[in-house]
């Protein structure tokens, strides 16, 4: 009876170190991927410039491409798919609903679909929203949902760069819910708060 309780204490002993092993062994090895690797399928997915012809456009696209893979649009303006994002609708938007006392508020579609996307805004409106958060209905995204405080801090060039950019990319039908205003008394502080410090002369309700 000893010698089977043994034997199998022994056998239940190479399981285990067994199954350590193979535990660590299909850990994803963070500490020896190059970073770069994590963010490869979304990098991908960004369409590329070289289509581009004219060669200043080009150099004007591949900046604004830079900006738009490292400033966190593709986050937020990312399409949902069943497994993660979806990376055939590249910044087609919906990733990201933010309900706030100010209202509710979904990632819109940045491609230049002429129904649901970019193409109904012209550049100096797309470059508005970029720069203070006004849309051309006259609302003003709160900088903690859309973060504009942020991208205003870019030179006009960069703003340039994101718009030619976005124009490049392929029109994906998605339709985007408009904001749902909300009932948030808008004093002062709130502005303060949600506008970054600026004063867009946003009227208390
Ligand atoms: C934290 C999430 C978030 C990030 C990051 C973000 N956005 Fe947005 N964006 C939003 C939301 C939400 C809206 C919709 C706001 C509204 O409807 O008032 C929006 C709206 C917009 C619009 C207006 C679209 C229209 O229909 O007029 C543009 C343009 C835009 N974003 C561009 C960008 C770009 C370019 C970047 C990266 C540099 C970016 N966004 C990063 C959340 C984000």
């Amino acid at each position: 009876m000893k010698r089977f309780l043994k034997g199998a204490l022994l056998v239940v002993a190479v399981i285990a170190v067994c199954g350590f092993g193979a535990f660590l062994y299909f850990i994803p090895p963070f500490f020896i991927t190059p970073p770069e690797e994590f963010g490869k399928a979304m990098a991908g997915a960004a369409p590329g410039v070289t289509d581009i012809a004219d060669p200043a456009e080009r150099a004007i696209a591949t900046h604004g491409r830079y900006i738009v893979m490292t400033a966190g649009c593709i986050g937020c303006h990312a399409t949902n798919g069943p497994q993660g994002p979806d990376l055939t609708k590249y910044l087609s938007g919906g990733a990201v609903k933010f309900q706030t006392a100010h209202g509710t508020f979904v990632s819109r579609n940045l491609t230049p679909d002429k129904d649901t996307g970019l193409a109904r805004r012209t550049d100096d409106e797309v470059k508005r929203v970029l720069r203070s958060g006004t849309f051309t209905d006259g609302h003003v995204a709160p900088g903690t949902v859309m973060p504009w405080p942020v991208f205003s801090n870019w030179t006009e060039e960069d703003r340039h760069a994101v718009v030619v950019y976005l124009r490049h990319l392929k029109p994906i039908r998605h339709q985007i819910p408009e904001p749902v205003p909300g009932n948030a008394i808008t004093v002062r502080g709130a502005v303060e708060q949600n506008y970054a410090g600026k004063d867009y002369g946003i009227k208390a309700r």
